[in-house]
């Protein structure tokens, strides 16, 4: 049976033969406990690669983004935040069930925010106001087409935070292709950040994992909060020893997952059914425009070709790269897309 190229996401992917080698001779313990000797490890290892203090190991990128503004506020407090961020509207509006924290929504460009914006977001201090608290940034911004915070940018943010005296969070689910795109080192992101919640199982392609990273001070909280919410995990060394594997065998390989998306969306650009511009692809995410809009009719082009990619709002469907996707994938997809003759 043939192989569906599978661009929906980045999250599809499956353990390698090597990681699965890596996970089957995982030593473990009882994490509860502070006994998983590979979760520990991994703690430490990623708290040291971002430059902070600590790191708690948390199933899913949701709830590492959620105890990070646990931890950083209190109820009623009001937080900035992009309108496409993954906080915004993808956690099902946790922010408000588990901080009693209202969101501050603005129309960054394609998912990024600038400090100038972000200051005129600012509340004052009046007793009627609602307390702003936190700035929450997303690096690299999915719904924005996987686009990246420049440094300046994220500097310019951080001293506005600290002015200010508010916190910033970063949701890193993808900071990895962050870091290779802009060439940067990790610690670059983790100097400028009170919170950074950083994900395995995207661009890395471990099947499960995240976590929050923060001062030794927040992840004492985050991993009471971590446990309070059911986050806390038992003999689940085998997930550390995949984000280990992940850590050394998979970053560098991003850079080939964004040169193929940017390869796609050149092929796109030339297609009078499609549109796109290709200098908008920054890593392995690709938004591109149906002419005419008629989404479902492209998106059963492509699957009737084995190639299946996702609607993202009107008019707009995503592909994405990841581990399973070669060469030898971006070149069949390129081809059913320049053979589209339209609705
Ligand atoms: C930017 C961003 N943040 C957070 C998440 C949440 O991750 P999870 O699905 O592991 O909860 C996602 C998921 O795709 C994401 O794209």
């Amino acid at each position: 049976m043939q192989q569906v190229i599978d661009l929906r996401s980045d999250t599809v992917t499956k353990p390698t033969g090597a990681m699965w080698q890596a996970m089957h001779k995982a030593p473990v313990g009882d994490d509860v406990f502070g006994e998983d000797p590979g979760l520990n490890k991994l703690e430490e290892r990623v708290a040291a690669l971002f430059g902070m203090e600590a790191g708690v190991f948390v199933p899913s990128g949701t709830m590492g983004n959620q105890i990070g503004l646990k931890v950083l506020t209190q109820p009623a407090d009001e937080v900035v935040i992009d309108e496409n961020a993954h906080i915004f509207n993808s956690e099902g509006a946790a922010g408000g069930l588990i901080s009693g924290i209202q969101l501050r929504p603005l129309p960054g460009t394609r998912g990024i925010l600038n400090a100038e914006q972000v200051a005129s977001a600012i509340r004052s201090k009046n007793d009627w106001d609602p307390r702003t608290t936190v700035i929450a940034l997303e690096n690299t911004a999915n719904m924005g087409g996987g686009t990246c915070y420049p440094v300046e940018t994220i500097r310019e943010i951080y001293k506005l935070a600290r002015s200010n005296d508010l916190a910033l969070h970063m949701d890193g689910a993808r900071i990895w292709n962050a870091a290779v795109a802009c060439g940067l080192d990790l610690k670059e992101y983790g100097r400028y950040c009170d919170t950074l919640s950083v994900c395995f199982s995207k661009g890395l392609g471990a099947p499960v994992g995240s976590m929050i990273l923060g001062s030794s001070k927040l992840m004492k909280h985050a991993r009471r909060y971590r446990k309070l919410l059911g986050g806390g995990m038992r003999q689940a060394g085998m997930l550390a020893a995949a984000a280990d594997h992940a850590l050394d065998e998979h970053i560098d390989r991003l850079a080939d997952d964004h040169r193929r998306a940017r390869l796609l969306a050149e092929a796109l650009a030339e297609s009078p059914f499609f549109s796109v511009n290709p200098d908008h692809v920054e890593t392995n995410i690709l938004l591109f425009r149906v002419r005419n809009g008629d989404t479902d009719h492209a998106l059963n082009w492509f699957s009737q070709h084995g190639i299946a990619m996702i609607p993202f709002g009107p008019g707009i469907i995503r592909a994405t790269f990841h581990l399973h996707i070669s060469d030898k994938e971006l070149d069949k997809t390129i081809n059913t897309a320049r053979n589209y003759t339209g609705s």
